[in-house]
């Protein structure tokens, strides 16, 4: 029998009814999840991308079992998130995004040997443990240091250690990388990057496209709640009919001009951006058929145009996707 897929959620949703104001009068009813279908096989990094307030967390957080959907099922590992909830806790490590979890003023070893405890561990094991996954994520020069000590960077790999201790088969990261600056996110990519080989199948969540980008061989853009695109990279990018961006500024074009660039051949999706007196037109073109000179040639009489191609980012297409998506 082959192994049942990493993740596998149908029609998940999820609702949050909270009041507030004198006496609770306001209520509100945020829908967090609005039918979500994913499935995601196991071995790899995921990556659930989308901007803040789209459902990542909620999702996640479902999937750890921390959450119930309101309707919908998710089975993790084969087994559903709200029957079976004590056999998926030790199996799943979770690491959420932000400073808490942690124990400040005690050193790394102790908040480690806090959560082996919590998880279990056997003392016979639980020192060899620690001190393997101090050394996984580079931290054993720093394992007798308090945490107050430590830099985001450092609490990071701390908060990993911790997810992986317990030897998890799916570790969920929310956020890995906020807020830590620039160097510290890309050791932590790093890292990430490497806990694959351990094994681990990994579903992280960021609003980062090149971060999406850089670790995850699969992905799915999320926005208000819902999947709107679920693919490999270079997928993604044939999705908006593409894989080369031509930008073209001037100041001001007209309609006619706009029509006759999008009757050039190859080229399937003009959008137009205003900045102050500039306007600029992004184009998605296919590989090899309209060229900068092409574009030139259809918009005479613009002595102050600039035309410049590049590859299609992901960036590109997930702004299209989640801009699909505004009211
Ligand atoms: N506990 C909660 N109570 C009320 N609304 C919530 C709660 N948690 C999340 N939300 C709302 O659900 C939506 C999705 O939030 P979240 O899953 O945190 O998004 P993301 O992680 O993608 O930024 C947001 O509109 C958020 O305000
Ligand atoms: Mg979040």
């Amino acid at each position: 029998m082959s192994d049942p897929p990493a993740i596998d959620v149908r029609g998940v949703t999820r609702v949050f009814d909270s009041r507030k104001g004198f006496l609770f009068r306001e209520h509100t009813r945020t829908e967090a999840l609005r039918g979500i279908d994913l499935r995601v096989e196991s071995g790899s990094i995921f990556g659930l991308l989308g901007p803040n307030g789209a459902g990542k967390t909620t999702l996640v957080k479902i999937l750890a079992t921390l959450l119930l959907p309101t309707t919908g099922q998710a089975l993790v590992l084969g087994h559903d998130v709200v029957e079976e909830q004590p056999w998926l806790r030790p199996r799943i490590g979770l690491v959420l995004g932000g400073e808490r979890g942690l124990y400040n003023r005690i050193n790394a070893k102790d908040n480690l040997r806090y959560f082996a405890d919590l998880y279990g561990i056997p003392p016979a094991e639980r020192e060899e443990r620690i001190r393997e996954v101090l050394e996984r994520v580079d931290l054993e020069n720093a394992a007798d240091r308090r945490v107050e000590e430590y830099s985001r960077g450092m609490k990071q790999k701390l908060h990993i250690a911790r997810g992986i201790l317990h030897r998890p088969q799916i570790l969920f990261l929310d956020e890995p990388t906020i807020g830590l600056d620039p160097k510290s996110a890309r050791e932590t990519r790093k890292l990430v990057r490497s806990l694959v080989s351990d094994g681990v199948t990994i579903f992280l969540t960021t609003h980062y496209m090149f971060e999406a980008e850089e670790l995850c061989p699969e992905l799915a853009i999320i926005s208000k709640g819902r999947v709107v695109a679920r693919d490999t990279v270079a997928g993604l990018r044939q999705l908006v009919g593409g894989d080369r961006t031509i930008e073209v500024e001037a100041y001001g074009f007209e309609d006619r001009e706009i029509v006759s660039l999008r009757s050039l051949p190859g080229v399937s999706k003009i959008v137009t951006e205003e900045f102050g007196p500039r306007t600029r037109l992004t184009m998605r073109v296919r590989t090899g058929e309209t060229l900068p000179g092409d574009v030139t040639d259809v918009l005479p009489g613009h002595p102050e145009l600039a035309v410049r191609e590049r590859r299609t980012a992901l960036e590109d297409v997930y702004l299209d996707l989640v801009e699909e998506e505004a009211p």
